[in-house]
């Protein structure tokens, strides 16, 4: 981690700069070119994203090289987390290898490995398992290469050195007291119906996404004002394999199919994500002839925000990857500095190896009436970007 002087000098300035605005990048810098970074996606043979761009250029900027895994380029946020995240550290002046994995396990490992033996000096990781990391990282730990948990937690692995993330029981919670409101739980009479879809049971947050909004809805599920009818609602029954929108609108075909189509009212789907979302909305819009119920997500993905226009889909969670991506550049800076990353959270995630000191970003509550304000005025998406 010892850095050369000079490129300490130069480093701090040019993060200085980018600070001074710090998710919106500066103007001022001495950056490096803007391919200085590797980005691949490797082929997982089902994999549906488009093709992998080959090995830029790497440009060596004296800043030392951090390694970049991100899950997939099939899920939209991803492709956004890994490219502000590569934008931000090469302005930093870092050099970047940006991997994505397919979701892929077998992939990561392996991206992770190289990594590791081609010089860089930290990690940044976008788990797609959170428990499939542990041998790959004893590597890491042996060459004393700190590792920044991405969004999700790595379990069980004391390599971890800090976690960055959105604040994913707050995630649930926003999503729970949501459908407290619309369905206006403490004064309507109901029973309201209700099914339940959430994400992959190897990936932590799911657990905390569902616990948020578990927490607040099981009230009225205790009470019988939320009925779930198609009586499947713990953790593993919901949880859907890999987030995939495939898995979750089959759920829902079957779900529809015997509890709905005789014409009864479904009143909310509570999906812990967009891809999820997704799922289940292609799913009503092709089985279930009544009322439209609300239906929740998380991401802010282009095509459940134009559900979301349609009023197909009633929210989402917005999850600013350009803050997360800012948040984290400090962080990496900081630790090759030889100093201590800014961590907000020290007793939430337990990674089952002890506490990894973490930072979360708080998450923002997106609907079709705030959407302009949200992700056209921040620049995060153009208006053809929805359309
Ligand atoms: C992320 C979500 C995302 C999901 C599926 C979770 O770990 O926090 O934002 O929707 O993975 O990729």
């Amino acid at each position: 981690m010892k850095r050369k002087l000079l490129s300490m000098i130069l480093a701090t300035a040019m993060v200085a700069t980018l600070l001074v605005g710090c998710g919106s990048g500066s103007s001022e810098t001495t950056s490096t070119p803007a391919d200085a970074g590797t980005e691949t996606e490797a082929q997982a043979p089902a994999d549906t994203q488009e093709e992998a761009e080959a090995p830029a250029d790497t440009a060596s900027t004296g800043g030392g090289k951090v390694g970049v895994a991100m899950p997939t380029k099939d899920l939209q946020r991803w492709n956004q987390d890994g490219s502000n995240m590569e934008a931000q550290l090469i302005e930093a002046g870092y050099e970047v290898d940006l991997q994505y994995a397919s979701n892929d396990i077998a992939t990561q490992v392996s991206q992770v490995e190289n990594m590791i033996n081609s010089g860089c000096e930290l990690l940044v990781i976008a788990s797609i398992d959170g428990d499939s990391l542990g041998t790959v990282l004893e590597q890491a730990k042996e060459k004393n290469i700190p590792v920044i948990a991405y969004d999700r937690l790595i379990m069980n692995s004391d390599a971890v050195t800090y976690y960055a993330t959105f604040d994913n029981y707050m995630v649930g919670t926003k999503q729970g007291e949501y459908i407290k409101e619309q369905l206006d739980l403490d004064n309507a009479e109901g029973p309201f119906n209700m099914e339940v879809f959430t994400g992959d049971p190897g990936d932590n947050n799911a657990r905390f996404f569902y616990g948020g909004a578990i927490d607040v809805l099981q009230p009225y599920i205790d009470s019988g004002k939320i009925v779930i009818k198609s009586g499947q609602l713990d953790f593993e029954t919901v949880a859907t394999a890999n987030w995939a929108t495939e898995a979750a609108q089959s759920r829902m075909d079957a779900i529809i199919s015997a509890n709905y189509a005789d014409g009864t009212k479904l009143d909310a789907v509570l999906c812990s994500n967009d891809s999820t979302a997704l799922g289940a909305t292609n799913s009503l819009e092709a089985n279930y002839t009544g009322e439209w119920p609300i239906i929740t997500g998380q991401d802010c993905d282009k095509p459940n925000v134009k559900n979301m226009i349609d009023g197909k889909q009633s929210m989402s969670i917005f999850k600013d990857t350009r803050t997360l991506a800012s948040k984290v550049v400090e962080m990496v800076d900081a630790i090759m500095k030889g100093g201590e990353a800014p961590v907000n959270d020290t007793e939430t995630y337990d990674n089952g190896t002890g506490v990894i000191p973490s930072y979360l970003c708080e998450p923002v509550f997106a609907d079709a009436n705030n959407y302009k304000e949200l992700l056209i005025d921040s620049g995060y998406y153009t208006e053809a970007d929805i359309q």
